[in-house]
């Protein structure tokens, strides 16, 4: 018999509490139990990226994370980038612009890593830029566009706070 086990967690300022097996992944628990998919499966051993999410501010694979690991945790998915009013975000805004999407399925892992990359006070270099990305893989678009994305995210939050 499959030991369950309830866990509740806020994703994307939304508390969800939900019993399912005790070995689901974060990823799984996200997807087929409280039906957020925003997080993709790619490769299921911590190596692509697609299931980047935040937990608690901090990019995770969440193919590698229980779910029962994250209990009391705070989710964050490429929707909670939104505008409360549902407009794209500043950095979905910026994927937007560059072109920095083609089939879309590496995006909302990349976007995650490129809010925890951003996160921080300190200008980053492009270098620095695909540093931060090492443990996202994107299939089709060399990086250049993703690059050029967070590097406008970077400078209209700088222009923001220089207001
Ligand atoms: S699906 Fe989690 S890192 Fe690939
Ligand atoms: S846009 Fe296709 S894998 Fe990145």
């Amino acid at each position: 018999m499959t030991a369950t086990i309830t866990t509740t967690l806020t994703v994307n300022g939304r508390q969800i509490c939900k019993a399912a097996p005790a070995h689901l992944s974060l990823l799984r628990w996200l997807r087929d139990v409280a039906g957020v998919t925003d997080p993709k499966y790619g490769c299921g051993e911590g190596i692509c990226g697609s299931c980047t999410v935040l937990l608690d501010g901090e990019p995770v694979s969440s193919c590698l994370v229980l779910a029962a690991q994250a209990d009391g945790a705070a989710i964050t998915t490429a929707s909670g980038l939104l505008e409360p009013d549902g407009s794209l975000g500043r950095l979905q805004r910026a994927f937007h612009v560059t072109h920095a999407a083609q089939c879309g399925y590496c995006t909302p892992g990349m976007l995650m890593a490129a809010a925890a990359a951003l996160a921080g006070s300190q200008r980053l270099s492009r270098q620095e830029i695909r540093a931060r990305l090492h443990g996202n893989l994107c299939r089709c678009t060399g990086y250049g566009p993703i690059v050029d994305a967070i590097e406008l995210a970077q400078d209209e939050a700088a222009d923001d706070r220089g207001k």
